[in-house]
């Protein structure tokens, strides 16, 4: 298929300087207010995201799914929930998406399926050693009678990594893999069938015109030869090593997919979620022949500190240069606490929380939190590259911690018995309007996470037109950053600044961040934008500023 007409002008790399933005559909908007947000929710609200100035949007999983992992379990990766809408419906929705000039990624779950998928339930029916077994990873148990699990795995979201099956005769039998819930069986990437699958769900989404895919769990799909046990103490922070993530063997996938992508044109695309340190193998997944971005959860985890992230900053632009990619830049998603929560931690620099609740020994300031996230997206949206935002991030929204246990949804609280919180605080529906029901995500008041009274002054209609608030910085950065080509551009650090102040030049614009405690004189030129007041030319403390330099 072609380019959509209205982006026929946008180069073939339009990915490499992309500010895009992440559409979670349980969450953005409720079109027939079941309390779940929807596809026609979305087409509805999309003008509202269009006119952030961002150039593409990301859609979390819409497919036929039930929903234990809110939609990343996929029992049909070629439908559409009934939940979430119709096919017709996404049609209808990358149709309106390139009407606005935005591009469409959708996401694509290579490594599980749901275990309501039509080939898991004919693997449960059919005889262990049999063809439709061998489309996961059954394994026989140890002890006398196979009472065992096959190794020491882990769940991601806490738990045995394995489930054992009753087979037809009534007995216990084999053990299957799941990296996630027990509701998410592992594929085994070792046979030829998935392979042909999975080709074949990114000709039907490229077919009905994407531009994209985020691939999830990018790094999981191969397991190490003889499924090990995983000497858990020597793992690395962030998922990477250990015999299930990160094997060399994945990267024959991508390039496999790579080929499929190319038959459609030179300007469709991959994003790795790759948890793997350090950068510069995770840039190996955006090697020419692979995917194009991998989310760059390096700079994700990095805390409000200058010297922190000035590192970090120069290792990604080695890393995904060395390999003659861009790098990317994000600081929140559906899976961790969002930033304008974690930079109010007196412990955000001992790395990312698993969600914080009622109960959690640390509980953000929230003043300082908002300070800090816009002064750091400020920052982002300078640095050259593609740039991943999150719903809600532009409008400030916090985590949502007091979420009663029994509204709970995120398997991984339940899967530790309530000691990680996870990730619904991240997930409540976003609000609209200050004051409708369920704050404009729908016009019944339902919503399948509760929201907190202070969405109603972060809704995005009291913020709509004024100056200072989170929505109109920005839409003022996304604006500067395209005015002045920032994205395509380059970084020169800019000397003379404390080490407590992150100081860049990006095509003539110079960019200031202050994490210290002190004030900052700008320097001469004209200031395009700051996240916070400024006086008398003074950068204060947890502020950006943006400064066109004379040329
Ligand atoms: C990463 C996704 O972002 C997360 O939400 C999901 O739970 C896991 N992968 C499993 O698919
Ligand atoms: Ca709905």
């Amino acid at each position: 298929m072609s380019a959509p007409h209205s982006l026929v002008n946008s180069p073939a790399d339009w990915w490499r300087h992309a500010v895009i933005y992440q559409v979670y559909p349980r969450s953005f908007a409720d079109g027939n207010g079941d309390g779940i947000g929807d596809l026609p929710g979305i087409i509805h609200r999309l003008p509202d995201i269009a006119d952030l100035g961002i150039d593409a949007i990301w859609l979390s999983p819409f497919y036929t799914s039930p929903q234990k992992d809110a939609g990343y379990d996929v029992a049909n990766y070629c439908d559409v929930d009934p939940v979430f809408g119709t096919l017709a419906d996404a049609e209808k929705l990358i149709d309106t998406a390139h009407d606005l000039g935005l591009r469409i990624i959708v996401d694509i779950v290579p490594n599980h399926s749901s275990d309501q998928h039509e080939w898991f339930q004919e693997a449960l029916a059919s005889e262990p050693g049999s063809p439709q077994r061998a489309r996961y990873m059954f394994r026989e148990g140890k002890g006398d009678s196979g009472e065992l699990p096959p190794n020491n795995w882990e769940s991601v979201f806490g738990g045995p990594a394995w489930t054992r099956v009753i087979e037809s005769d009534g007995t216990p039998g084999q053990w299957y893999l799941h990296l996630f819930d027990s509701s998410q069986p592992d594929f085994n990437w070792e046979n030829p069938e998935v392979w042909e699958m999975f080709r074949g769900v990114l000709r039907f989404w490229l077919d009905r015109g994407v531009d994209g895919f985020r691939v999830d769990v990018a790094h999981g799909l191969i397991k190490e030869q003889g499924l090990p046990d995983n000497d858990y103490a020597k793992e690395a922070p962030l998922g990477n090593r250990g015999p299930f993530w990160d094997q060399d063997g994945v990267h024959e996938v991508y390039r496999d997919w790579h080929k499929v992508l190319e038959g459609y044109g030179p300007d469709r695309m991959m994003c790795a979620e790759a948890w793997v340190l350090p950068l510069e193998k995770m840039a190996w997944y955006v090697r020419d022949d692979e995917m194009h971005q991998a989310f760059n959860f390096g700079y994700l985890a990095t805390a409000w500190d200058a010297t922190d992230l000035r590192n970090v900053i120069n290792e990604s632009l080695s890393a995904f240069g060395g390999v003659g990619g861009p790098s990317t830049w994000v600081l929140s998603n559906h899976d961790v606490v969002r930033h304008a929560s974690r930079m109010g931690l007196d412990y955000q620099s001992e790395g990312q929380p698993t969600g914080i609740g009622p109960l959690s020994p640390n509980k953000p300031d929230a003043g300082l939190g908002l300070a800090r996230a816009r002064a750091a997206s400020a920052l982002m949206l300078a640095l050259p590259g593609s740039a991943y935002l999150y719903q809600g991030e532009e409008l400030g929204l916090p985590e949502v911690i007091d979420i009663p246990d029994e509204m709970r949804q995120d398997p991984t609280f339940f899967r530790t018995s309530g000691e990680r919180y996870g990730r619904d605080g991240c997930r409540v529906p976003i609000p609209w309007e200050s004051d409708t029901p369920a704050f404009g995500f729908n016009d019944t008041g339902k919503t399948w996470l509760p929201q907190p009274d202070t969405f109603s002054s972060l809704a995005r209609s009291h913020q709509v037109g004024v100056a200072t608030s989170t929505l109109e910085l920005y839409r003022s950065v996304i604006e500067l950053r395209s005015k002045h080509a920032l994205g395509t551009g380059s970084l020169e650090w800019l000397p003379g600044y404390p080490d407590s102040v992150v100081a860049f030049v990006n095509n003539g614009v110079a960019i200031i961040a202050n994490a210290g405690d002190g004030d900052v004189a700008l320097p001469e030129g004209d200031i395009l934008v700051s996240s916070g007041e400024l006086s008398d030319n003074l950068l204060g403390p947890d502020t950006t500023a943006w400064v066109k330099l004379p040329s």
